[in-house]
C-alpha cells in the first residue's frame, strides 16, 4: 500500500514560469521523484487579483492536481501561500508544503539587524502574511514590504536581463534599501528569475532569501518522515500542464531548467476543475 503511495508524483502548482524555480530545486534535491507540475498560464498574475479569485484558483489548481493523484502539493506561489492555505488544507486531503514559512524563517535566521525587506505581488504585500510569520519567530524583527507587480509580466515574458528591467528593479528595491535592511525575502516564486540582478544591486551586505532550495528541502523531510519517499532506482518524470500554451513557456523552461520538455507539456481547461 505504502510503495503505491510512494511512486505517485508529487504536484507543484504556480500561476506561471515562477514555480519552475522551486521545481528545479526539488529536481536537485530528490531526482527520483515523479513530479506535475501545474502553470496557470491563461490567468497569470495572480498578485493583482481579489483575494476571492486567488482563492478559487488555488481550488482549482488543487482540484487538478489531485484528480492526477499526487501523494503532495507544493503551492510554489508565495500569493496563493500566503492567501489561501488554510481553504486549501481544509478541502483536500493531501499533505501540503507552501513557499511562506521556509522563507520567513530562513530570513529570521540570517539577518542580524533584524531588518527584513520583503519585494511580492499586490496580494502576497497586503495580506501581510510575511510580516505575522517572522514577527512569532522573533517579536523584535522589523519587516519592510514592497509590491513589485510589474516583475512577474517581465519574467512571463522572458525580459530577464534587459535593461528595462533593471531600471524597475532599481526604483523597487531603492525604498528597501534605504530601511537599512540586511535580508531582502524574495516574496515570489517569479523573483528568483532575477536573483543575479538583485544581489548586485542591493549589495553584499544584504543577505538575499530564495526559498527554492528551503521549500525543497521541507518536501524531502516531510516526505522522508511520512516514509514516502519514490525509492525506484531510477529517475523521476516530470511532466507540465498549462491552462494555455503561451510562446515563451517553453523556451524560458529550457532555458532555466536546462532539459528539453518537448512531448511533455499538455494543455487543461482548468475552469472544468
Ligand atoms: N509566482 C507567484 C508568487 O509567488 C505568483 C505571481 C503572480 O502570478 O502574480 O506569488
Amino acid at each position: 500500500m505504502k510503495r503505491k503511495t510512494q511512486s505517485k508524483p508529487i504536484g507543484i502548482f504556480d500561476s506561471g514560469v515562477g514555480g519552475l524555480t522551486v521545481l528545479k530545486e526539488v529536481l536537485k534535491q530528490l531526482p527520483n521523484e515523479n513530479i506535475i507540475y501545474f502553470g496557470d498560464t491563461a490567468r497569470v498574475p495572480y498578485g493583482s487579483k481579489s483575494v476571492e479569485t486567488i482563492r478559487r484558483f488555488a481550488l482549482q489548481d488543487s482540484a487538478f492536481l489531485k484528480s492526477m493523484d499526487v501523494k503532495m502539493i507544493v503551492v510554489a506561489c508565495n500569493t496563493v501561500s500566503s492567501n489561501a492555505m488554510n481553504l486549501l488544507r481544509e478541502n483536500f486531503d493531501v499533505p501540503f508544503v507552501d513557499v511562506l514559512l521556509p522563507n520567513a524563517m530562513y530570513a529570521s535566521q540570517v539577518t542580524r539587524k533584524n531588518r527584513i525587506g520583503v519585494i511580492g505581488t499586490p496580494a502576497t504585500v497586503e495580506s501581510g502574511a510575511y510580516s505575522r510569520i517572522i514577527k512569532k519567530f522573533n517579536p523584535q524583527h522589523k519587516v519592510f514590504s514592497e509590491a513589485t507587480p510589474l516583475l512577474v509580466p517581465l519574467a512571463e515574458e522572458g525580459l530577464i536581463e534587459s535593461e528595462a528591467t533593471e531600471i524597475i528593479l532599481k526604483n523597487y528595491l531603492s525604498r528597501l534599501l534605504l530601511k537599512d535592511i540586511d535580508a531582502l525575502i524574495l516574496g515570489c516564486t517569479h523573483y528568483p528569475l532575477f536573483e543575479k540582478k538583485i544581489k548586485e544591486i542591493a549589495g553584499s551586505e544584504v543577505h538575499v532569501v530564495n526559498s527554492a532550495r528551503q521549500t525543497a528541502r521541507t518536501v524531502k523531510s516531510m516526505l522522508e518522515d511520512s516514509n514516502m519517499l519514490n525509492c525506484a532506482n531510477k529517475k523521476g518524470d516530470v511532466r507540465f500542464f498549462l491552462s494555455d500554451i503561451p510562446r515563451n513557456f517553453k523556451k524560458i523552461a529550457q532555458r532555466f531548467l536546462k532539459q528539453n520538455i518537448a512531448g511533455k507539456v499538455t494543455r487543461i481547461d482548468i475552469e472544468s476543475y
